[in-house]
């Protein structure tokens, strides 16, 4: 089997952090969710993957490389604008020939990863394979409607009024059949060849298509909140490790990671949290469900529920910080003239929150 990543797309969403980077490197418990992807993918014992890649391909590309760091062999598809899922899958036949494949999302996490899914689909005679997942609100996602024997009957992207509550989760396994569908579906009202067109399309035609019903966590990262949320999820499956430098007057309570050449200086950190590289922590509290990644700097503030990306600092706060996604080079400290003011310097797209 092959694997196929998708990595293009603009990220709206998460803006005015992928007005400069994609959305699938933005990390979560300090590694990239398309790393994640590609682990995932990796641990289910496949190694021929392709990355779909849009206006970001060049910062991807960079980021992962040959893929031999993963022992996998990594190709780049790339897609001259995002014109849906099912588009992708058209452009990346070459790759995939007559294989069966995975297609993953390149901004989905998942709990438990997806080697049993893997097998199952590997092992059978299905032409398509959907992972579903029971959400309370189903309507940012593509929905599907079981028929009594639990075969799938309907699906639609993004339903106004849904009629099922099972959410597609972005993990397909297909076989060659689906370029038949992805030829003979027409885009949708938001102008995409849209992959839930295409897998309908398949079970119209009296194709084999069966669901896979997730039972553990499994987040869409595309807004902040989500982020967050997938951030916590990890953080609570991660062990603790000491790799960094803890002094004396420091504490660490609870699940925490600090890790190669970060300082925590006179601070607690209260876990679960994750310090990143070179990062230094003065006179600082770091609550539960924070990552911090590398070369930063935190210093006379306190911060909870939040992801801090490389190179930032906080210095000064008076107030906690929570609920926050701080973006790269980014500074956040007290402002040093008078009149008092708040001076800032925010991207377009920035939301602050002040007191
Ligand atoms: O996350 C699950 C949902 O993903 C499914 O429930 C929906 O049925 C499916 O359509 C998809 O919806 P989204 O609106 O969340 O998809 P998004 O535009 O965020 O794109 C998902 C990933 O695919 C993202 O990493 C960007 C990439 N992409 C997207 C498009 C439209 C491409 O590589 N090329 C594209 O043309």
């Amino acid at each position: 089997m092959k694997g196929l990543i998708l990595s293009g797309g603009k990220g709206t969403r998460l803006r005015p952090i992928t007005y400069t980077s994609a959305k699938q490197l933005v990390p979560v418990a300090n590694k990239p969710v398309l790393f994640r992807v590609i682990e995932a993918i990796r641990d289910a014992g496949i190694s021929d993957i392709g990355i779909v890649i849009g206006d970001t391909g060049d910062e991807i590309r960079a980021a992962v490389g040959n893929g031999r760091r993963w022992d996998v062999r990594i190709t780049y598809i790339p897609q001259d604008e995002p014109r849906g899922l099912a588009h992708a899958v058209k452009i990346s036949q070459a790759f995939l020939g007559d294989d069966r494949f995975v297609m993953f999302l390149g901004d989905n996490c998942i709990q438990g990863g997806i080697s049993s899914l893997i097998q199952q689909f590997g092992h059978s005679d299905y032409n398509a394979q959907i992972v579903l997942k029971q959400v309370a609100d189903p309507r940012s996602f593509g929905v599907a409607e079981l028929d009594d024997d639990g075969r799938i009957e309907r699906l639609v992207e993004k339903p106004r009024e849904p009629r099922s509550d099972l959410a597609l989760v972005g993990i397909y396994m297909f076989d060659h059949h689906i370029f038949e569908a992805v030829n003979n579906i027409q885009p949708s009202l938001r102008g995409e060849l849209e992959i839930t067109d295409a897998i309908q399309w398949l079970v119209a035609a009296k194709y084999r298509v069966f669901p896979y019903i997730h039972d553990g966590w499994w987040i869409d990262t595309g807004k902040k909140d989500d982020m967050l949320e997938a951030n916590r999820l990890i953080l609570e499956e991660l062990t603790p490790l000491v790799q960094g430098y803890v002094d004396r007057d420091s504490q660490l309570i609870g699940k925490v990671i600090v890790e190669p050449g970060a300082e925590i200086i006179n601070s607690t950190i209260r876990g679960p949290a994750i310090i990143g590289e070179k990062t230094r922590i003065l006179n600082a509290y770091v609550g539960p469900f924070t990552s911090i990644y590398h070369d930063c700097h935190i210093e006379d503030s306190e911060i909870e529920h939040s992801i801090v990306l490389e190179y930032s600092s906080i210095r000064g706060l008076p107030g906690r910080l929570e609920d926050s996604l701080v973006g790269r080079n980014v500074e956040i400290g007290r402002s040093p003239l008078k009149p008092k003011a708040y001076r800032l310097l925010l991207g377009d797209n920035s939301t602050v929150g002040v007191l």
